[in-house]
């Protein structure tokens, strides 16, 4: 019950809208909860990581409602301060309600949280930051308390760019006493998105898009309509499966400009791209060539959640292709599932692979272990000769609101089941 069948093989042609992004609106999701106030949020993805954020808003005392894309978050009174359960173990940017939190009640009892198993993925530079901000960490097993009298406002430098770190530290920063200098801050599109919610919400934030920020803290916050952008995960996971099966595709809304690195992949793969204010054209033919060496890189470089969707439409390419991760240390999940399907590809160490181009990939039962990985099996299936079943849908379902009806929109024979 928990698959997506696909029946693939033939190129896509047709067009289909972008859903607003995940990693968009889950930290606006967070920065809601630190105003005393009522946020609408517009363009909200129907995806289960924003239900369980929801729920773990209602847990704290939130109340939220959803209509269509819409959702309503009245934070005017908070009564919990403890936050436990799959919602948090399940899910990573549960982290991100640590500082709003913080903020908010001065202490918070979490769980540690989980995500997609890419990695380690540990929350030190999270608590590090928050601990020169002031806050005391009380680590137990399987759980930590924080707390703090008053967040103080101080010079903090995040030893990795860290996307997660650089969210909870904006949202401890602004409700701070003082100045925050961040130093080495993500630079990635989300970031950006946050601190227009939160300078439109009344907060004082300098340097919005660079590695610096500088936030004056203290301003009162009130409530606001903000609409969240399109997800430019989801629009290069459809790039890259019109790389991978040819076609002519239209994706409306696409958000082109924080894409320019998947299209400089596309165009090096020999796809022909064409940019319109209402979206992204692309026309691909079979006939692809091979990337000799890609690296996942930080923003603007190439995305680490696009890895695996290159690598699937790579794997039919002519030549030799060379991927290397750099962000996450075990994110190469697919690999043993694409050589299933005939696709050849060797691991070099953890991080490298070499994948070398075949004529056509078989469909086969397949199974998805993390979020991007599972959208890249169905790439793979789209692309695949015959029928694929992709299992574990519900990771896929964390991401992307109906991949099943956008891919009908392209033209392809896929159906939940
Ligand atoms: C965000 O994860 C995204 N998640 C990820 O997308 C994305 O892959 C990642 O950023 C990189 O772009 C959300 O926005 C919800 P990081 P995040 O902190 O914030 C290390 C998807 O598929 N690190 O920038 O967790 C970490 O291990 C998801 O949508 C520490 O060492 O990523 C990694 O190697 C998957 N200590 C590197 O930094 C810490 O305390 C970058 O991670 C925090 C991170």
């Amino acid at each position: 019950m928990d698959a997506i069948h696909i029946r693939g093989g033939n190129a896509l042609f047709g067009e289909t809208k972008i859903q607003g992004s995940k990693n968009a609106v889950l930290p606006v999701m967070a920065a809601a909860l630190l105003i005393e106030d009522v946020c609408i949020i517009e363009n909200c993805p129907c995806i289960s990581d924003v239900h369980h954020m929801q729920q773990l808003l209602i847990g704290v005392g939130c109340k939220v409602s959803r209509t269509d894309q819409t959702l309503m978050i009245d934070a005017r009174n908070l009564s919990e301060d403890t936050m436990s359960g799959e919602n948090v173990t399940g899910m990573r940017s549960s982290i991100t309600l640590l500082s709003a939190m913080l903020a908010r009640m001065g202490e918070v009892t979490m769980a540690y949280p989980g995500g997609c198993v890419i990695g380690e993925r540990p929350i030190d530079l999270h608590l590090n930051a928050l601990r020169r901000m002031g806050v005391s960490i009380y680590e137990k097993e399987g759980c930590f308390t924080a707390r703090v009298k008053e967040l103080e406002g101080t010079v903090i430098r995040l030893p990795i760019s860290s996307v997660g770190a650089t969210e909870n530290v904006l949202l401890a920063s602004v409700m701070a006493k003082g100045v925050t200098v961040l130093q080495n801050a993500a630079m990635e599109p989300e970031i950006v998105t946050l601190c227009e919610f939160l300078r439109e919400a009344g907060a004082v934030i300098e340097g919005i898009g660079g590695s610096v920020l500088i936030i004056q803290g203290g301003h009162k916050l009130h409530g606001i309509r903000f609409r969240i952008p399109a997800d430019r995960i989801v629009a290069g996971t459809y790039l890259m499966s019109v790389l991978g099966a040819g076609g002519h595709i239209f994706l409306e809304d696409a958000p082109v400009a924080q894409m320019r690195s998947m299209l400089r992949a596309a165009e090096e793969m020999g796809a022909q791209i064409h940019i319109f204010r209402e979206g992204l054209n692309v026309i691909a033919d079979e006939n692809k060539r091979a990337i000799p060496y890609l690296k996942t890189e930080i923003y603007p470089g190439f995305p680490t959640d696009m890895q695996s969707p290159l690598m699937t439409a790579l794997s039919t390419a002519k030549g030799v292709s060379v991927i290397e991760e750099t962000i996450f240390e075990n994110r190469f999940h697919i690999v043993e599932q694409l050589k299933k399907m005939g696709a050849c590809i060797e691991m070099k160490g953890k991080r490298k692979a070499v994948i070398v181009g075949v004529d056509s990939l078989l469909g086969c039962e397949v199974t998805a272990q993390e979020l991007r990985g599972g959208a890249a099996l169905v790439i793979a299936g789209v692309m695949a000769l015959g029928e694929t079943v992709v299992h574990n849908r519900h990771f896929i379902e964390r991401g992307y609101e109906d991949i099943c009806r956008d891919y009908q929109n392209l033209g392809v024979s896929i159906c939940t089941g």
